[in-house]
């Protein structure tokens, strides 16, 4: 009965959240397994550059930690993960305890982030901008950074999605794919954001190769949140069409592309 109770409570509360309907509470639990680590050398290497010992760093929107984790057991910082869904963060709070790493994990929205103005000397961002109000993110992200603090950010752009194997192949997933920005937004956020100078944008590429089967994995588990915008009905007759594409096919070879762009306060 008490863990029934305990169970029953958890829902409760997640609902009331509006966590529920999360997809990332329905992914967490297997999104190391579906995405690649391939900007974790970049990202290191930049965090080299632009941190010293003890120096404060938040990563915002960590999610499960895919990166957080393999920074915190590579430097030594003073480390924070925030994210919005409960879910992810249970899973980067298990991974982070598993490992004995010191990082602190809390639940934030990016446009409202508890920590005082200018409390960290360095704030990243991967795979995760695409879901924020991007004014208004980057407006509270410099608040809460030092000057000449910089914001890392990884996305990809979405002319990279457009022609990505996934924006090419499955059906209308570039179309779907609506909340990505161009690299263009990038340069005039930092036009309209006057606590922020664009100190680089670039892109790159990595080679990916998986096999019919990994793709079907990748998909029907909906490794990108993209495919939570289709409806129930769409979503099936699009894999329907995209396993026939498949069918004909050996093992898939295919470019992926990112973008980085490093925003400094001024
Ligand atoms: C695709 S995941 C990326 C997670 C992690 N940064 C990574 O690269 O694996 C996007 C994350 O953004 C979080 N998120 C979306 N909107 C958010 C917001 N307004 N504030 C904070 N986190 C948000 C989601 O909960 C999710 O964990």
């Amino acid at each position: 009965m008490g863990i029934w109770f305990l169970w029953y409570v958890k829902v409760f509360y997640d609902k009331m959240r509006g966590d529920l309907k999360d997809y990332f509470v329905s992914v967490s639990s297997k999104y190391d397994e579906l995405r690649g680590k391939e900007i974790l050398p970049p990202l290191c290497e930049r965090l080299k550059r632009l941190t010293k010992k003890g120096s404060r760093a938040l990563d915002v929107a960590c999610g499960t930690g895919l990166f957080l984790i393999p920074i915190a057991t590579e430097f030594d910082l003073r480390l924070f993960g925030s994210d919005l869904s409960s879910g992810m963060l249970e899973t980067a709070h298990k991974k982070a305890r598993n490992d004995n790493l010191r990082v602190s994990f809390l639940r934030a929205d990016v446009h409202n982030l508890p920590f005082p103005d200018e409390y960290f000397d360095v704030l990243i961002s991967t795979n995760a901008i695409h879901h924020f109000d991007l004014i208004r993110s980057l407006k509270e992200c410099a608040r809460v950074l030092r000057k000449g603090g910089s914001y890392i950010v990884f996305s990809r752009f979405r002319e990279q999605n457009n022609r990505s194997f996934w924006g090419k192949n499955f059906p209308k997933f570039a179309d779907k794919e609506n909340r990505l920005y161009n690299k263009e937004e990038f340069e005039d956020a930092a036009k309209k954001v006057e606590e922020f100078n664009l100190d680089s944008i670039n892109e790159s590429s990595f080679e990916k190769k998986a096999t019919k089967e990994e793709i079907l994995v990748e998909v029907t588990n909906k490794k990108y949140s993209t495919f939570d915008l289709y409806s129930d009905e769409e979503f099936e007759e699009s894999l329907k069409s995209f396993k026939n594409w498949l069918n004909g096919k050996r093992d898939i070879c295919y470019t992926a592309e990112i973008g980085e762009i490093i925003y400094r306060k001024v």
